[in-house]
């Protein structure tokens, strides 16, 4: 397979008269109309900017998505996985000016960009690995006499272009998470971006321009959140995958009942410290995994932990544990390599979070550490004694705020993760194999993790929640699954 020549490099730091960066359409760099500049969430400084795409150029996206199916769906293995490892091969190239790039637009420190261009550069590889595998099954059918000699041969083929939307706290990877395994199984796609982090994506547009994909496989389109509702609701583009916040999403799925949608949306993410976890080491490295993981990109992960339950005997133990731990962590300058804390989004966020928090305090809670707002930076705070119905609980914060409560014993822990509205992962440490299966049984999540945080994730497992958490399942396989349906092949007159 050839290569078309690589663009020259693409981190073009904003100055007065910088072009702005083209976006996609039918794989094709193109400017729109007006402009969309992005600004540093850290000091508000301009950093790239783009255009939105015209009415006429999301028609012509969609039209080239629609026209294109066929001959996407009919490309051979060889060819989707070969673009989706040069993807993967280009990310790893260009990694270090990337994670620049997502910390320049989302304001996430440069150690978490990094780590994201990574699972990046991971999810192309898997979804080349998959594309390959995807073969289908045989059945056979001669389990009752009348079927003797015949055969079913279950192939998955794709429901048609895919519409991705997709969030502002991973601008990378979670493009890649709706690209990716559409390339795999031979689907067009069309994706929106956070209006607040399109550069990311935009240059992901750009590798996947590199590719030999057939034109109008792929689009990218910088667009205001109010427009996406006309794409949501086209009927060429039968699959949405989004990422978001839970009202949008429960809008998109009102708005599209017939077409197949893949809901990826909030959380308030528990840990559980269980009895058995009691050593010095035990509580050190629990406390550690936890004051990291809710405060890693100030707290603006679906499954960054917020709520962490502790059994009483071990609760006046942890908790100074946890307070130096969150301590430690370094806010500030997110390009600094030892910055650990970065800012929000927005102030606006930042601001919210705030409110929260000093709205809990107000019912009774008692605030351990941090809880001073400076501009767009929230410092991690440590919140004890807060009343069950604050927000801070019972709502997703995506901020640096844990909420630590005493418990008297590890059913009563998994009763409290389970009184949410939401579901996506929960974490439980424990050494015991009869709790982790206990854990398993009972919580409502998508996902339990032993032995460490719910913020973790691997790319290739399936990833997504349940109740307001959403709905399907992410992960290269998973999603690969949810923009296929099966078509059957019966034989006769086949002999086994
Ligand atoms: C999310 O915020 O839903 C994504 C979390 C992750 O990919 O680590």
């Amino acid at each position: 397979m050839s290569w078309r020549s690589p663009p020259r490099p693409s981190v073009v730091l904003y100055a007065r008269g910088v072009e702005p960066r083209a976006f996609l359409v039918a794989g094709r760099p193109v400017h729109g109309e007006g402009e969309l500049t992005v600004h540093h969430p850290y000091d508000g400084h301009p950093v790239g900017r783009t255009t939105y795409a015209t009415p006429e150029q999301v028609e012509a996206a969609v039209a080239a998505a629609a026209g294109v199916a066929a001959e996407a769906a009919a490309l051979p293995a060889h060819v989707r996985a070969a673009a989706l490892d040069h993807v993967s091969r280009r990310l790893a190239e260009r990694a270090e000016e990337i994670a620049r790039l997502i910390t320049a637009e989302n304001g996430k420190p440069v150690k978490w960009a990094r780590a994201e261009v990574t699972r990046a550069i991971s999810t192309f590889r898997w979804a080349a690995e998959e594309a390959r595998r995807l073969s289908g099954e045989m059945q056979r059918l001669d389990t009752d006499p009348t079927a003797t000699g015949r055969i079913a041969l279950v192939r998955r083929v794709p429901r048609g272009p895919v519409l991705g939307i997709t969030p502002f706290n991973f601008p990378l990877n979670l493009v890649a998470h709706k690209v990716a395994p559409a390339v795999a199984v031979g689907a067009p796609i069309v994706v929106k971006p956070a209006p607040a982090t399109p550069l990311s994506a935009l240059l992901l547009g750009e590798i996947l321009a590199e590719t030999d994909l057939p034109e109008g496989m792929f689009s990218v389109l910088p667009l205001p959140n109010e427009r996406a509702a006309a794409l949501v609701a086209d009927p060429r583009l039968p699959v949405v995958s989004f990422t978001g916040s839970g009202p949008v999403g429960t809008a998109i799925r009102r708005a599209a009942p017939e077409k197949h949608v893949t809901l990826e949306l909030g959380g308030n993410a528990a840990a559980v410290i269980c009895e058995d976890w009691n050593t010095d080491e035990d509580l050190t490295l629990a406390a550690h995994r936890i004051a990291t993981f809710a405060n890693y990109q100030a707290g603006q992960s679906c499954i960054a932990v917020q709520r962490v339950y502790v059994h009483e005997w071990l609760y006046d133990a942890f908790l100074p544990r946890l307070v130096a731990a969150v301590q430690e962590l370094r806010t500030g300058d997110p390009t600094d390599d030892h910055t650990d804390v970065g800012p929000l989004i927005s102030a606006d966020a930042a601001a919210r979070v705030e409110a929260w928090v000093d709205e809990a305090a107000v019912a009774g809670a008692t605030i351990e550490v941090g809880g001073r707002r400076d501009g767009t930076t929230y410092p991690p705070t440590v919140l004890t004694g807060v009343p069950a119905d604050a927000r801070v609980n019972t709502e997703e914060v995506f901020g640096p705020v844990l909420v630590v409560t005493r418990v008297e014993h590890d059913r009563a822990a998994f009763a409290a993760v389970n009184d949410s509205v939401y579901g996506l992962q929960a974490g439980v440490f424990t050494h015991r194999l009869d709790v982790a299966f206990a854990a398993h049984r009972t919580l409502e999540v998508g996902g339990v993790i032993v032995g460490d945080v719910p913020a973790y994730r691997a790319d290739q497992m399936p990833y997504g929640g349940v109740k307001g958490s959403g709905v399907g399942r992410e992960g290269v396989r998973s999603a690969m699954d949810d923009y296929t349906e099966p078509r059957v092949l019966v034989l006769t007159g086949v002999q086994l």
